[in-house]
């Protein structure tokens, strides 16, 4: 008979909200993921509303886009504003130093990323310039976006065809600035930090959340120092955090290293381990990151915002090494769903994340052909869809019992990883089983509520390096997962191998 694993959950014991920023993206300046992927321009073929592809707005409002970072990322801290304002064919050309080393027209620019939030109804996050730029330049920004009177930076906006106000919810304050944002010691960024957000104001109604360049994956040391810039946090629970609201973190899953990250698509059983014991420190990472900043700030009123996270593998051969299209198969999603149960267990804390990044770059929602424009739902997409039931529902913890593990990397990994929430009426839980070659049931003890009703999905595949295709775009795609039985405490839920299932539940 298959292992069964125990999986408790107190259904009327709910824990922090999570937010549905913890579903959000990013797009930066890099290979096809603004030009070719968003944006096509208003004489293209593809179908667009005012030069953004449809079919991209339309799948991404089907996961319920929550938010958009852009413009990066390490083109952020190259990146002029006014050089993106204006007449089109006006406005100046730039070298994206990083990625390609390409010219940049700047066709996209201000206007065109506010236009892509309104069709998505997402917020946008944008990151400020701190590497390269000034303080009068990101106050600028602000203003040009965010102020309704006729200061000079509204009168410019109006000028060039925007009469009201954006709203701007998130601003980050540079973008690795121990890396490409800078190279800066962590004391100087600190102190640059504090600068640049007093000057990033709020204008009007429209109130910034202030994200300053945060820590690469364990380096704790950066976390720390940012935490002690503000003083004393702890002495009144109610007093706003300033100057900045929020830190951010950035940490990437591959099975090799980064000089040979590990093929997208042909892996061994081996690697597939690796990758999913690396996804799961996310899990330690959240907690150490945490932990530091518990110490100064506990009442947690600082935000973490993991900016920036998930597959990096060697480019698809063939394409351009620094436009960053890889493929995403079923080993990806699993990433994915990992990553979720940890920021889910971190509720608490983690405020808001985004994935890297949204189309034809590292791992992808959403993939387009360069040639015919045909557009792939990758496995991943299909994570973010089966969540959608997660956003602003309160955590549930989920206790597992006998769950088997194996050690890869250097770690241990459970096969098995699970998250649930709950909006009162309903309850969602999410469950992965790791395990490369054999299947597994879940017992789900479901206890404090009575349970009406239940439906669930699954997203699993024969071969681990299962992916779409335009030719094959529903090699991996969810569907109703009929085993599921009714026992004596909850539900019996069958995981096949490498499969990752959602329960939903209906609640008296
Ligand atoms: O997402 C690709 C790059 O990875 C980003 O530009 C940078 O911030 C990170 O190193």
């Amino acid at each position: 008979s298959t292992p069964t694993t125990t999986a408790i959950i107190d259904l009327d014991l709910p824990g922090p909200t999570i937010s549905r920023h913890v579903y959000g993206h990013f797009a930066e300046h890099l290979g096809r993921c603004i030009y070719g992927g968003f944006w096509v321009g208003e004489d293209s073929d593809i179908p667009n509303e005012r030069g953004l592809r449809s079919d991209v707005v339309d799948a991404l409002r089907a996961i319920r886009i929550p938010n958009l970072r852009w413009p990066g990322g390490c083109f952020a801290d190259d990146y002029h504003w006014r050089d993106g304002i204006g007449p089109r064919d006006q406005r100046p050309r730039m070298v994206n130093s990083h990625w390609g080393d390409v010219v940049e027209d700047n066709s996209f620019g201000t206007h065109e990323f506010m236009d892509l939030c309104e069709m998505l109804g997402a917020d946008p996050y944008i990151s400020g310039n701190v590497g390269s730029g000034t303080v009068q330049e990101m106050s600028e920004w602000v203003e040009y976006l965010t102020r309704g009177d006729d200061s000079p930076m509204a009168a410019l906006r109006r000028a060039n065809g925007r009469y009201e106000p954006w709203k701007v919810p998130f601003w980050g304050l540079g973008n690795e600035a121990w890396g490409c944002g800078g190279n800066m010691r962590v004391e100087t960024f600190s102190a640059l930090a504090r600068q640049y957000a007093t000057y990033a104001r709020n204008h009007g109604g429209n109130e910034l959340y202030r994200i300053a360049a945060g820590a690469d994956t364990a380096d704790y040391h950066w976390t720390e120092t940012l935490m002690r810039s503000f003083g004393d946090l702890a002495a009144d629970p109610a007093a706003p955090v300033a100057p900045f609201q929020a830190l951010s973190l950035h940490y990437y899953t591959m099975s090799g290293d980064w000089a040979d990250k590990g093929s997208a698509t042909e892996f061994t059983v081996d690697e597939w381990y690796t990758t999913l014991a690396r996804a799961h420190r996310m899990h330690e990472l959240l907690t150490r990151h945490s932990t530091v900043m518990d110490r100064y700030d506990p009442h947690r009123k600082v935000g973490l915002v993991v900016d920036e996270w998930g597959t990096w593998w060697n480019v698809e051969p063939g394409t351009n090494p620094g436009f960053l299209y890889q493929q995403n198969t079923l080993r990806d999603a699993l990433v994915a769903s990992v990553h979720f149960d940890a920021f889910h267990a971190h509720a608490d804390r983690v405020v808001m994340t985004n994935i890297a990044q949204t189309v034809n770059v590292l791992q992808a929602m959403i993939l387009t052909d360069p040639d015919s424009g045909a557009l792939v739902l990758t496995p991943t997409y299909h994570v973010f869809e089966m969540n959608t039931g997660h956003h602003d529902a309160d955590a549930l913890a989920v206790h597992l019992r006998d769950v088997p593990t194996l050690t890869a990397a250097g770690r241990e990994l459970p096969l098995v990883s699970a998250s649930a929430s709950t909006t009162g009426d309903t309850a969602l839980i999410s469950l992965s089983n790791l395990d490369a070659e054999s299947g597994r049931t879940v017992l789900l003890d479901l206890r404090g509520r009575h349970v009406i009703g239940h439906s669930a999905r699954i997203l699993g595949a024969e071969g681990l390096g299962a992916h779409n295709t335009p030719d094959r775009p529903s090699d991996v795609a969810p569907r109703a997962h009929d085993g599921v039985r009714p026992s004596e405490r909850g539900l019996e839920v069958d995981l096949p191998a490498h499969s990752y299932v959602t329960v939903a539940l209906e609640l008296a």
